[in-house]
């Protein structure tokens, strides 16, 4: 006899099922989809809300399990599609960029640590996953994105908009594009906060899943600059092992705090011999800030940054490849954990 199994069933087997990460039940989150019953199976998807989330296979087993135990037996055939969807923060923000879903900025206290190379890999690791990525340089100063993706050209404009340029399948942006190789950047408070706007609000970022942001170091004007432009989803924090870095690491903190653009996480980079490991995992526990893994210091990172080849940290066999993947991961869960706190940071309001 054919049993009366339908949609609500389905989903009330899946109650207390939980994304570990966002410590809530799949199915309060939406995430739940397209259930198809036939006469002895149940189909259906699971939309993760990020691609590079990382246990999609938990998640996945977990689903099963609890189909497995509380439907009926003569459900010989249970099938689960996992597919993502990246989310933004819902509602809509004065400042947002149309389009774009995350904006993350990646800073330091300390020149040096690695923000750039980590920026980068951070982009080019959420595109690995599928998702539509844009690399933007804020380091108006000292831009090294164009350079370490090995990208070129004059970004073009069309109508009101500047084109950005394609690299590794991303979008990128940065004021190494608009100048002569060698010529300094000579600018002023005002027009720093400008070419940042610009970049923001006029290149042609189209959809975006993420908006990664390489940031100059220190606590400067260009944080600064951002946190009053648009709502960021969050920053990351990148340092190096030792002591005296991570005290310039609780200065980025501090201010990404005074800004109230929320701490996605802290990475330690150039881990080793040479300058230590675990001061930072330390340091973000101390600070009840997540911390989102260590990249080791490796030759080879160094090697294919300098020959703008920043994707082959990615490569099967590359050392470097596990570590910044982990980073990826856990740092793409922050952002989908952010997004579901409620209620949003407001806007920072700058006076003067
Ligand atoms: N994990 C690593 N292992 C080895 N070399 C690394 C690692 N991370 C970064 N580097 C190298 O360290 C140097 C500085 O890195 P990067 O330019 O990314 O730092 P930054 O923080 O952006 O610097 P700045 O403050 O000048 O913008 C580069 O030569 C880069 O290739
Ligand atoms: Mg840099």
């Amino acid at each position: 006899m054919a049993h009366a199994l339908t949609q609500s069933d389905v989903i009330s087997a899946l109650k207390g099922v939980k994304d570990p990460d966002l410590n809530r039940d799949l199915t309060d989150l939406g995430m739940i989809r397209d259930i198809v019953i036939g006469p002895d199976s149940v189909r259906l998807t699971v939309n993760l809300t990020t691609p590079a989330c990382p246990l999609k296979e938990k998640i996945r087993s977990d689903v099963e399990s609890a189909l497995r135990s509380r439907l009926p037996s003569d459900i010989r055939t249970i099938d689960i599609q996992m597919t993502a969807e990246v989310r933004g923060k819902g509602v809509r923000e004065k400042g947002d960029i149309p389009g774009v879903k995350n904006v993350i900025a990646v800073g330091s206290g300390k020149g040096g640590v690695g923000k750039s190379t980590l920026a980068t890999s951070i982009a080019l690791g959420l595109k690995s996953y599928g998702s539509s990525v844009g690399l933007m340089d804020a380091d108006i100063y000292g831009p090294s994105i164009p350079h370490l993706v090995g990208a070129s050209g004059r970004p073009m404009a069309k109508g009101d908009r500047i084109q950005p340029i394609e690299a590794g399948g991303m979008k990128v942006m940065s004021m190494g594009f608009l100048l002569e190789p060698e010529r300094a950047v000579i600018m002023r408070g005002p027009m720093l906060h400008g070419v940042i706007t610009q970049f923001l609000h006029q290149v042609d970022w189209g959809d975006l899943d993420y908006l990664v942001i390489d940031l100059p170091p220190g606590t400067g004007d260009v944080p600064l600059t951002l946190a009053q432009a648009l709502p960021l989803t969050g920053a990351v924090v990148v340092c190096t092992p030792q002591a005296v870095a991570l005290l310039d690491a609780v200065r980025a903190i501090t201010m990404f705090r005074q800004l109230k653009v929320p701490i996605l996480g802290m990475v330690e980079n150039m881990t080793g011999e040479v300058f230590g490991r675990g001061g930072a995992a330390k340091k973000a526990e101390e600070m009840e800030i997540p911390f989102l893994g260590d990249v080791p210091l490796l030759t080879a990172i160094r090697e294919k940054g300098d020959a703008g080849k920043a994707a082959a940290v990615f490569d099967e066999q590359a050392a470097s490849r596990m570590p910044l993947l982990n980073v990826v991961e856990r740092l793409a869960a922050q952002i989908s954990i952010q997004n579901i706190k409620k209620p949003k940071m407001p806007k920072l309001e700058i006076l003067g």
